[in-house]
């Protein structure tokens, strides 16, 4: 069953060619036919609205209001939109206001609840998605940064996932790289019988060995030419330095699945160094094309496409004067890898970054540089997914109170803490005794389900301020809130003892407003679905499901379920049992955990 925005868009794009072949005009059909017609942006002017006649007014010189009239003559003869429409009318200067008949509202109601994906259709394309998100650098601080990476880059895989796509999640870790010189130095100079204890040595606090390593480095000559040649052997394979950066690694996986775990992410690590071999190829390669140049010893690629302020093309270098590669070759490596077929790359259709934008450019001349190379198939596409900076209240840096850095993990835990104290006090006032299981499990979901809420419900592009009251509120746009919306539903579900009888619909009914509105609100999930898919902006799902649960709450707080006449009652469960869907489908795609009572 396609959507009705589907059905109806089949209709006026059918009229619209009508009027363009009779204006000799067809061959602006793809340009004005976008958008066709949408969703109303007010409950007053109706279900939905287009603005094509005055699109096509300018084009074909005509009254918009003539156009219109055109229109309603051709639709209203259409007998698939007849079938649909209660009512069109003309509005202002030339839109059309579309009303859509009631029975076909609660067909698609029952429609969708019958469902499993409540209506979301399967993706028609089997294309493969990579999507690079969180890649924290080994021995590094994986910071606020990391963890928008990780919450957006999740909630986007969630999303083709449950549209069908086959989703790659991978995690570029920095792995390699010069600093990995200096942190060998050093963990061969504090354990010496390394080798030995390889899986006993515990390094500690992995953020402090990387300071002082760099302090080290910074002032001991010695220690810097013994770092440069153990960066040499690292390269060149040697088994012993190859052991001290797997011990490394090792301990730095450890304390990010610390956080993975917590969050619930699935990510599969193909770290900077899995590239390191193609990295000589990939410098070749661009020499054979005639894209390298060579400057003060390193070799770039001028991008035209990218200037200064001075209106001089920019570089990309590739490798470095000494002869090193860097991030950007291994990003080229990663692109050509990702999207090839043969000999045994991914084969993807299309590969997201989730990263902070300040990294905009990098990628921007990294994707430039790819294309001139040919290494992006025609029918692929790269994409940068940016989202800004996560700050404290007061719009600064995000800090402890005492002005240092926030360890994630601690942050997550100081979640989770809160919401167990906001539980425990809910708890006495309502005078429930609770199991400590229950009240556990509860603050988790709640704890974690806020931070994630709290990221995801802010357009991404702007900075967000964290803030730990706001996000765990019960009121507001909160993941708390619709946690509790849905806990609400599953009272109403454990007290009720009838059966959901979906299959006689002439006996479902709907009289008042606070159920039309919640109806027309349930509608529009696909919508909404499909449009983030090309926006990757999940704020927008977080702000429909916030309105859902307003809308939900007012019916709830006014109508009586339970207590009313068999088919009365049946037709409200059945708003309850698809709101309940549509909201654990959304938090599914959010990442965020569902609660029975709380
Ligand atoms: N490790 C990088 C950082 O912490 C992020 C990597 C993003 N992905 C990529 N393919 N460049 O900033």
């Amino acid at each position: 069953m396609l959507s009705t925005l589907k059905e109806l868009s089949i209709c006026f794009e059918f009229s619209l060619k009508e009027i363009l072949n009779q204006n000799n005009k067809i061959n602006i059909y793809n340009e004005v036919s976008k958008n066709i017609i949408t969703t109303s942006s007010r409950e007053e002017f109706g279900d939905y609205q287009s603005s094509i006649c005055l699109v096509l007014s300018k084009r074909l010189k005509k009254n918009p209001r003539d156009i219109a009239l055109e229109f309603i003559s051709f639709l209203t003869n259409n007998s698939k939109f007849s079938l649909l429409c209660e009512d069109i009318k003309i509005a202002g200067p030339g839109f059309l206001n579309i009303r859509i008949k009631k029975e076909i509202l609660i067909e698609q109601l029952i429609f969708r609840q019958n469902c499993k994906r409540a209506g979301i259709p399967l993706t028609s394309n089997n294309n493969k998605i990579i999507v690079d998100f969180s890649s924290p650098n080994i021995a590094k601080e994986m910071h606020v940064g990391h963890l928008r990476s990780t919450i957006i880059g999740d909630s986007i895989s969630r999303l083709f996932e449950l549209r069908g796509y086959e989703v790659l999640r991978l995690n570029h870790v920095g792995d390699w790289g010069t600093q990995f010189g200096m942190l060998i130095t050093h963990l061969k100079d504090v354990f010496p019988d390394f080798l030995n204890g390889a899986n006993k040595i515990n390094i500690g606090d992995l953020v402090e060995f990387y300071k002082i390593s760099k302090q080290r480095f910074d002032n001991d000559s010695d220690f810097q030419n013994r770092s440069r040649s153990e960066v040499v052997k690292l390269q060149s394979g040697n088994e012993e330095s190859i052991s001290a950066w797997k011990l490394l690694c090792n301990q730095s996986r450890e304390e990010f699945n610390v956080i993975y775990k917590l969050l619930n992410i699935k990510i599969e690590e193909r770290g900077e160094s899995f590239y390191n071999r193609f990295l000589r190829n990939i410098v070749e390669e661009l020499s054979n094309k005639n894209l390298l140049t060579e400057d003060q010893g390193a070799k770039c690629v001028f991008l035209d496409e990218m200037k200064n302020k001075e209106g001089n093309a920019l570089p990309l270098i590739v490798q470095k004067s000494d002869g090193g590669y860097n991030y950007a070759t291994t990003d080229l490596a990663a692109i050509k890898y990702r999207l090839n077929e043969h000999p045994n790359g991914d084969n993807a259709n299309k590969i997201i970054y989730v990263t902070d934008h300040g990294q905009a450019n990098h990628f921007s001349a990294v994707f430039e540089v790819a294309k001139k190379a040919n290494w992006i198939p025609h029918n692929c596409q790269v994409q940068h997914v940016p989202f800004g900076l996560v700050q404290g209240i007061d719009g600064k840096k995000l800090k402890t109170r005492e002005g240092k850095t926030i360890r994630l993990k601690d942050l997550l835990k100081e979640a989770v803490k809160r919401a167990k104290e906001d539980l425990s006090n809910r708890l006495v006032s309502e005078n429930r005794n609770e199991s400590e299981n229950f009240i556990e499990h509860t603050s988790n979901v709640i704890g974690i389900g806020a931070v994630k809420y709290a990221d995801l419900s802010q357009n991404r592009i702007t900075n967000y301020q964290f803030s730990f009251e706001k996000m765990l509120a019960l009121n507001g746009n909160t993941a708390p809130y619709l946690l509790y919306t849905l806990v609400r539903i599953s009272g109403i579900n454990r007290k009720n003892n009838s059966r959901l009888e979906t299959n006689d619909s002439k006996n479902i009914s709907y009289e008042h407003d606070a159920e039309w509105n919640l109806i027309k609100k349930l509608l529009k999930f696909d919508e909404i679905i499909l449009s983030i898919e090309n926006d990757l902006m999940p704020n927008r799902l977080c702000n429909y499901l916030f309105e859902l649960c307003q809308t939900f709450n007012r019916f709830y707080d006014k109508l009586p379920i339970l207590k009313e006449s068999k088919y009365k009652k049946l037709s409200r469960l059945i708003l309850c049992a698809l709101t309940e869907k549509t909201l654990k489908l959304s938090l599914g795609i959010l990442g965020i955990e569902t609660l029975e009572r709380m």
